[in-house]
Protein backbone atom coordinates (compact mmCIF):
# COMPACT_ATOMS: atom_id res chain seq x y z
CA UNK A 1 0.00 0.00 0.00
CA UNK A 2 1.20 3.54 -1.16
CA UNK A 3 2.91 5.34 2.15
CA UNK A 4 3.25 2.03 4.06
CA UNK A 5 6.25 1.37 5.82
CA UNK A 6 8.34 -1.70 4.48
CA UNK A 7 10.07 -1.92 8.20
CA UNK A 8 12.75 -4.25 8.04
CA UNK A 9 12.03 -7.53 10.23
CA UNK A 10 15.83 -7.11 12.09
CA UNK A 11 17.14 -10.51 13.48
CA UNK A 12 19.02 -10.42 17.19
CA UNK A 13 22.22 -8.40 15.59
CA UNK A 14 25.37 -9.46 18.20
CA UNK A 15 27.19 -6.02 17.91
CA UNK A 16 26.89 -3.10 16.81
CA UNK A 17 28.94 -3.19 13.99
CA UNK A 18 26.53 -6.03 12.54
CA UNK A 19 23.51 -3.71 13.49
CA UNK A 20 25.35 -0.95 11.09
CA UNK A 21 26.50 -2.54 8.57
CA UNK A 22 22.87 -3.92 8.16
CA UNK A 23 21.48 -0.74 7.96
CA UNK A 24 23.47 0.58 5.74
CA UNK A 25 21.29 -1.29 2.64
CA UNK A 26 18.17 -0.27 4.54
CA UNK A 27 15.26 0.57 2.20
CA UNK A 28 12.29 0.49 4.43
CA UNK A 29 11.11 4.14 3.49
CA UNK A 30 12.08 6.35 0.35
CA UNK A 31 14.30 8.77 2.53
CA UNK A 32 16.80 6.14 1.18
CA UNK A 33 16.34 7.22 -2.57
CA UNK A 34 17.69 10.86 -2.24
CA UNK A 35 20.00 10.21 0.73
CA UNK A 36 23.53 10.17 0.14
CA UNK A 37 23.96 7.13 2.73
CA UNK A 38 22.56 5.68 6.01
CA UNK A 39 24.00 8.10 9.29
CA UNK A 40 24.44 5.24 12.23
CA UNK A 41 24.88 5.95 15.46
CA UNK A 42 28.10 6.17 16.88
CA UNK A 43 29.95 5.79 20.22
CA UNK A 44 30.97 3.57 22.80
CA UNK A 45 29.41 0.17 22.45
CA UNK A 46 28.14 -0.12 25.98
CA UNK A 47 27.81 3.55 27.02
CA UNK A 48 26.10 4.75 29.98
CA UNK A 49 24.19 7.76 28.20
CA UNK A 50 22.45 7.58 24.81
CA UNK A 51 21.78 10.97 22.99
CA UNK A 52 18.41 10.56 20.38
CA UNK A 53 18.22 13.11 17.60
CA UNK A 54 15.87 13.69 14.84
CA UNK A 55 17.60 13.26 11.12
CA UNK A 56 21.01 13.82 9.94
CA UNK A 57 21.58 16.89 8.46
CA UNK A 58 23.11 18.25 5.34
CA UNK A 59 26.91 17.95 6.46
CA UNK A 60 25.91 14.43 8.24
CA UNK A 61 24.57 12.98 5.25
CA UNK A 62 28.12 13.88 3.37
CA UNK A 63 30.13 12.73 5.89
CA UNK A 64 28.14 9.87 7.52
CA UNK A 65 28.83 10.76 11.28
CA UNK A 66 25.43 11.99 13.64
CA UNK A 67 25.69 15.56 14.79
CA UNK A 68 29.17 16.60 12.68
CA UNK A 69 27.17 20.37 11.63
CA UNK A 70 26.50 23.22 13.19
CA UNK A 71 23.80 21.86 15.09
CA UNK A 72 26.19 19.16 16.55
CA UNK A 73 29.21 21.36 17.07
CA UNK A 74 26.33 23.39 19.58
CA UNK A 75 25.79 20.01 20.70
CA UNK A 76 29.72 19.38 21.88
CA UNK A 77 29.60 22.78 22.94
CA UNK A 78 26.88 22.39 25.74
CA UNK A 79 27.86 18.70 26.77
CA UNK A 80 31.27 20.18 27.41
CA UNK A 81 29.59 22.99 29.40
CA UNK A 82 27.77 20.58 31.43
CA UNK A 83 30.96 18.50 32.02
CA UNK A 84 29.30 15.28 29.90
CA UNK A 85 32.12 13.77 27.18
CA UNK A 86 30.69 13.01 23.68
CA UNK A 87 32.75 10.91 23.04
CA UNK A 88 31.60 8.28 26.06
CA UNK A 89 28.33 8.75 24.66
CA UNK A 90 26.35 7.40 21.73
CA UNK A 91 24.77 9.49 19.94
CA UNK A 92 22.25 8.42 17.50
CA UNK A 93 19.13 9.63 15.72
CA UNK A 94 15.46 8.50 14.82
CA UNK A 95 15.73 8.68 11.27
CA UNK A 96 18.93 7.49 10.03
CA UNK A 97 18.27 9.23 6.34
CA UNK A 98 18.87 12.74 5.77
CA UNK A 99 15.26 14.32 4.58
CA UNK A 100 15.23 17.36 2.42
CA UNK A 101 13.78 19.64 0.01
CA UNK A 102 15.83 21.63 -2.80
CA UNK A 103 16.12 25.29 -2.37
CA UNK A 104 18.37 26.45 -5.04
CA UNK A 105 21.69 24.47 -4.95
CA UNK A 106 21.36 23.97 -0.98
CA UNK A 107 19.42 20.79 0.89
CA UNK A 108 16.99 21.79 3.61
CA UNK A 109 16.23 19.76 6.23
CA UNK A 110 12.85 18.49 6.19
CA UNK A 111 11.09 17.00 9.09
CA UNK A 112 10.47 12.63 9.19
CA UNK A 113 6.98 11.88 8.80
CA UNK A 114 5.12 9.18 11.43
CA UNK A 115 5.89 6.34 8.43
CA UNK A 116 9.20 7.19 8.41
CA UNK A 117 9.71 7.17 11.88
CA UNK A 118 7.95 4.07 12.17
CA UNK A 119 10.17 2.65 9.63
CA UNK A 120 13.15 3.34 11.40
CA UNK A 121 12.46 2.44 14.13
CA UNK A 122 13.62 -0.95 14.90
CA UNK A 123 17.27 0.39 14.24
CA UNK A 124 17.05 2.74 17.10
CA UNK A 125 15.52 -0.05 19.36
CA UNK A 126 18.45 -2.46 18.30
CA UNK A 127 20.89 0.50 19.00
CA UNK A 128 19.22 0.42 22.76
CA UNK A 129 18.98 -2.86 23.05
CA UNK A 130 22.44 -3.56 22.45
CA UNK A 131 23.79 -0.33 23.92
CA UNK A 132 21.70 -0.79 27.16
CA UNK A 133 22.27 3.02 28.68
CA UNK A 134 21.67 3.87 31.96
CA UNK A 135 20.40 6.93 30.72
CA UNK A 136 18.35 8.04 27.45
CA UNK A 137 18.34 11.93 26.71
CA UNK A 138 16.18 13.07 23.62
CA UNK A 139 17.37 15.79 21.82
CA UNK A 140 13.59 17.44 20.43
CA UNK A 141 10.08 16.81 19.73
CA UNK A 142 11.00 14.03 17.37
CA UNK A 143 12.82 12.05 19.44
CA UNK A 144 10.62 12.63 22.76
CA UNK A 145 7.22 11.53 20.89
CA UNK A 146 9.28 9.14 19.30
CA UNK A 147 10.00 7.50 22.45
CA UNK A 148 7.70 8.42 24.81
CA UNK A 149 4.37 8.53 23.17
CA UNK A 150 2.65 11.06 20.74
CA UNK A 151 1.22 13.30 23.50
CA UNK A 152 4.87 14.29 25.08
CA UNK A 153 5.64 17.67 25.39
CA UNK A 154 8.93 18.74 25.37
CA UNK A 155 7.81 22.41 26.18
CA UNK A 156 5.91 21.33 29.57
CA UNK A 157 8.21 18.64 30.57
CA UNK A 158 12.04 19.10 29.62
CA UNK A 159 14.81 18.02 31.96
CA UNK A 160 12.29 16.27 33.69
CA UNK A 161 12.88 12.36 34.05
CA UNK A 162 9.98 10.30 32.53
CA UNK A 163 9.47 6.59 33.45
CA UNK A 164 10.18 4.60 30.86
CA UNK A 165 11.52 0.88 29.65
CA UNK A 166 13.72 1.89 27.33
CA UNK A 167 16.54 3.27 30.47
CA UNK A 168 16.67 3.52 34.00
CA UNK A 169 16.48 7.37 33.03
CA UNK A 170 14.97 9.34 30.98
CA UNK A 171 14.54 13.09 29.81
CA UNK A 172 13.77 14.78 26.87
CA UNK A 173 15.20 18.58 26.26
CA UNK A 174 15.48 20.97 23.03
CA UNK A 175 16.90 19.92 20.35
CA UNK A 176 20.32 21.88 19.43
CA UNK A 177 18.66 23.42 16.21
CA UNK A 178 16.33 25.40 17.90
CA UNK A 179 19.20 26.90 19.69
CA UNK A 180 20.56 28.10 16.41
CA UNK A 181 16.70 29.43 15.17
CA UNK A 182 16.41 31.02 18.55
CA UNK A 183 16.71 34.87 18.27
CA UNK A 184 19.95 36.32 18.40
CA UNK A 185 19.12 38.36 21.81
CA UNK A 186 17.62 34.89 23.65
CA UNK A 187 20.34 32.83 22.27
CA UNK A 188 22.57 32.58 25.25
CA UNK A 189 19.96 32.60 27.57
CA UNK A 190 18.55 29.41 25.65
CA UNK A 191 21.77 27.99 25.83
CA UNK A 192 22.18 28.42 29.62
CA UNK A 193 18.67 26.56 29.58
CA UNK A 194 19.83 23.64 27.49
CA UNK A 195 23.39 23.11 29.65
CA UNK A 196 21.57 23.08 32.67
CA UNK A 197 18.74 20.47 31.55
CA UNK A 198 22.51 18.29 30.16
CA UNK A 199 23.71 19.01 33.81
CA UNK A 200 20.79 17.76 35.87
CA UNK A 201 21.56 14.57 33.50
CA UNK A 202 25.20 14.68 33.96
CA UNK A 203 24.56 14.77 37.86
CA UNK A 204 21.66 11.96 37.70
CA UNK A 205 24.14 9.64 35.90
CA UNK A 206 26.61 9.56 38.25
CA UNK A 207 25.05 8.78 40.83
CA UNK A 208 23.02 5.84 38.64
N1 LIG B 1 20.15 17.09 13.79
C1 LIG B 1 19.85 15.86 14.26
O1 LIG B 1 18.80 15.61 14.84
N2 LIG B 1 20.75 14.91 14.10
C2 LIG B 1 21.91 15.10 13.50
O2 LIG B 1 22.67 14.15 13.39
C3 LIG B 1 22.19 16.40 13.02
C4 LIG B 1 21.30 17.38 13.19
Amino acid sequence: MAGEAKTPAIPSYRSLAALREAARGCTACPLHEAATQTVFGEGPAHARLLLVGETPGDQEDRIGRPFVGPAGKLLDRCLAAAGIARDQAYVTNVVKHFKWTPRGKRRLHAKPNAMEIRACRPWLEAEIALVKPAMIVCLGATAAQALLGAQFRVTRRRGEFVPSPLARLVMATIHPSALLRAEPEQREAEIERFVADLKVAAAALEKA
